[in-house]
């Protein structure tokens, strides 16, 4: 990989400092500095003891016999244990106070509220194992859900976990293809859905689009079907043999079959999350169960300071890795009340969130700096309306949180007296990595933290060693953590080559950082071929497939340019096949193209046409050229290997 660093010291720095009120830290887990750096270093040195401790309040049925294993580039953790990760997350609050308190607390698009306690999410996850159980699915079966925010996504995603399934949760907002590689990618048995989402008071036809992906998936057997919104509003036809109503099978299902958790290895697969890289295919992200489990439950635990009566509310949706850490299994085996809601932010108006946390009184807020920034040019008088001062603590996760969305989100919405954590990880750390400890640190806007414990992060040069306080370099893992991806599934030479070749020995996580003078870590974004477009990460790869694979285009590459809401936005620079007209017709049906391959949320910002793409003599499409063309930057650097110097100027007309 060639490595483009130049953008990673020019970052605004923010000097800025707010410290944790007295208050704050004095009920905080963590409540002073000395303590965090003193549990910090045990992390490191003394691992066995910190994670006997820290790992007390998990249900392990077998206890280890061995903290980790590492032969690089593959780690195992906990081994010999036993456990099942649904009884740490259910079935032990229904000896304590906990079984009657709500685990989740959904509030749909139009409105309605639906609580249900820990005692009722148990039997909803017991009935639905005892039906899946029925129909066969076994320890080891892989099953696709593709549902909305609701409940039983929750219930879905536990239900595998207790019969030793891994889940693989895709987004709502994927197009049938898309669900269909990830279904074929695992091989999934089973598929849990719904007939349609409420989006922005709209219908999103989830069991449609099943249906669609399943015309080419020949391992799926079975599809449970939720009926959230009714025939009459989501109209679906039930393949007879195939498709099954969920309330009714679960009813009919013996429950009693779904009492006994399936007892796994530690390193039994959890989940396959399915995530983009550097090359036209998801990558399937597989996350184990003891040691994920650990990682949700002590940062959940830490970082949100989570205490029974918490009300915490974290607006990702479960289709990402947020929504599995931190709305399901790091705050459920904490005994938190989650909140979850079901719609679009901006529905009916621009304060639902804030109507939200003002009806329910939530206290701790978990959200991405996209949303922020739309918030942001919506005005303030719409937080103003509402009373938020149930809020204690407030979370920034996604991406990089620029100062003044940052402040923003301080004074606005914490109206100065909630903490901020920049919480920093991937979908392959599995739990977050670097962030403050709302009790201990001062935070600083545009800052993400200090390494969570068991973390051992360093900014290096391209020989992997350690870069100068406040320089830039590539962010890298120096050794495994708990919660780490395992592999990518069915893929180890794509997992030895995309995490450990970089920097041998070391994970490398494809990000840019650097350290400033007092310790911060600020991650400055993604370096490699991968794209964060409001919050969502897409590899250009993916983007360059889909639009080749339209009739009329020749070639294609896609680049990030900044933007001040999405943070990335996606430019697509195409070559069209003779005959082909460019033009708006053209642009429209290219995005429409891109939308029903990947998802809406991928369609590009801006497409522009061009006779030829600027290649190096050996053929290679100049990314960094064509950065600077999409954000109208004089283009930088070594122009010297360009094939055709008129196709940049002519790229750079089309500006004008
Ligand atoms: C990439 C991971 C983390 C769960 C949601 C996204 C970027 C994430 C931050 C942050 C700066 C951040 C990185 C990372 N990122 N959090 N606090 N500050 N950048 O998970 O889709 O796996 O994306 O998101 O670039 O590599 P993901």
């Amino acid at each position: 990989m060639s490595i483009d660093t130049r953008a990673i010291e020019t970052h605004s720095t923010d000097n800025r400092r707010f410290k944790p009120s007295p208050e704050f830290s004095a009920r905080a887990r963590i409540g002073t500095l000395e303590r965090f750096n003193e549990m910090y270093r045990e992390s490191l040195d003394s691992p066995e003891t910190f994670y006997k401790r820290e790992t007390a309040e998990l249900v392990f049925r077998k206890p280890w016999s061995a903290l980790s294993e590492w032969k690089p580039p593959f780690a195992k953790w906990f081994l010999g244990a036993e456990l099942n990760a649904s009884e740490s997350c259910l079935d032990k609050h229904l000896k304590t106070a906990r079984r009657d308190a709500p685990a989740i607390v959904w509030e749909s698009e139009p409105g309605e509220t639906r609580t249900l306690t820990y005692a009722e999410l148990h039997a909803r996850v017991v009935e639905l194992a005892a039906a899946l159980r029925e129909l066969g699915a076994k320890k080891g079966d892989r099953i696709a859900i593709y549902m909305g925010m609701v409940p039983e996504v929750v219930v879905g995603m536990l239900a595998c976990a207790r019969i030793g399934a891994p889940h693989t949760v895709v987004f709502g907002g994927f197009a049938a293809e898309s669900l269909r590689d990830r279904i074929n990618d695992c091989q999934a048995r089973f598929v849990l859905t719904q007939d349609g989402a409420y989006r922005r008071g709209g219908v999103v036809p989830l069991k449609a689009t099943v249906d669609q992906a399943l015309e080419a998936t020949p391992t799926v057997e079975k599809v449970l079907v939720y009926r959230r919104l009714g025939q009459a509003l989501a109209p679906i036809t039930m393949k007879p043999g195939r498709d099954l109503d969920w309330v009714e099978t679960t009813k009919n299902a013996k429950a009693s079959l779904g009492e006994a958790p399936e007892i796994v290895d530690a390193e039994h697969p959890l989940f396959i999350l399915y995530t983009s890289g550097s090359t036209g295919k998801p990558k399937g992200v597989l996350h184990t169960t003891a040691g994920y489990l650990t990682g949700a439950h002590i940062t959940s635990k830490y970082v949100f300071d989570l205490r029974d009566d918490d009300v915490y509310f974290c607006t990702a949706d479960v289709g990402w890795v947020t929504g599995h850490s931190y709305i399901v299994y790091g705050p459920l085996s904490n005994g938190a009340t989650c909140l979850l809601y079901e719609g679009a932010p901006n529905f009916p108006d621009w304060g639902r969130f804030w109507n939200i946390i003002q009806k329910h009184k939530v206290t701790i807020l978990y959200t991405a700096p996209t949303a922020i920034r739309a918030f942001i040019r919506q005005g303030t008088e719409w937080p103003a309306k509402y009373d938020l001062s149930s809020l204690r603590l407030l979370g920034s996760v996604g991406e990089p949180i620029n100062p003044e969305a940052w402040m923003w989100y301080h004074e606005n919405i914490g109206r100065g007296r909630c903490p901020i954590v920049d919480t920093w990880w991937q979908t392959e750390t599995g739990s977050i990595m670097l962030t403050t400890l709302p009790g201990v640190h001062a935070t600083q806007p545009g800052a993400t933290g200090f390494p969570f414990f068991g973390v051992e992060p360093e900014v290096v040069g391209a020989d992997g060693k350690a870069v100068g306080k406040g320089q830039g370099g590539l962010l890298i893992l120096r050794r495994p953590w708990p919660s780490m991806l395992r592999t990518v599934w069915g893929d180890d030479a794509r997992y030895e080559k995309q995490y450990f070749s970089e920097i041998p020995g070391s994970y490398f996580t494809g990000d840019g950082a650097n350290v400033d003078a007092d310790g911060y870590y600020h991650v400055v974004g993604r370096i490699d071929d991968v794209l964060n477009v409001a919050g969502h990460r897409i590899g250009t790869a993916e983007i360059e497939s889909a639009l080749v694979s339209h009739r009329a285009v020749a070639e294609a590459a896609a680049v990030g340019r900044p933007d001040e809401l999405k943070g990335q936005a996606l430019v697509a620079f195409v070559t069209l096949k003779p005959g082909n007209e460019p033009g708006d017709a053209m642009k429209k049906a290219l995005a429409e193209h891109v939308a029903q391959e990947i998802g809406k949320f991928a369609r590009p910002d801006d497409i522009r046409f061009a006779e030829g793409l600027p290649k190096t003599r050996s053929g290679k499409i100049m990314r960094r050229l064509l950065k600077d063309v999409a954000a109208g930057r004089e283009a930088q650097g070594d122009i010297s290997t360009l094939e055709d110097l008129n196709v940049l100027a002519k790229l750079r007309g089309q500006d004008e």
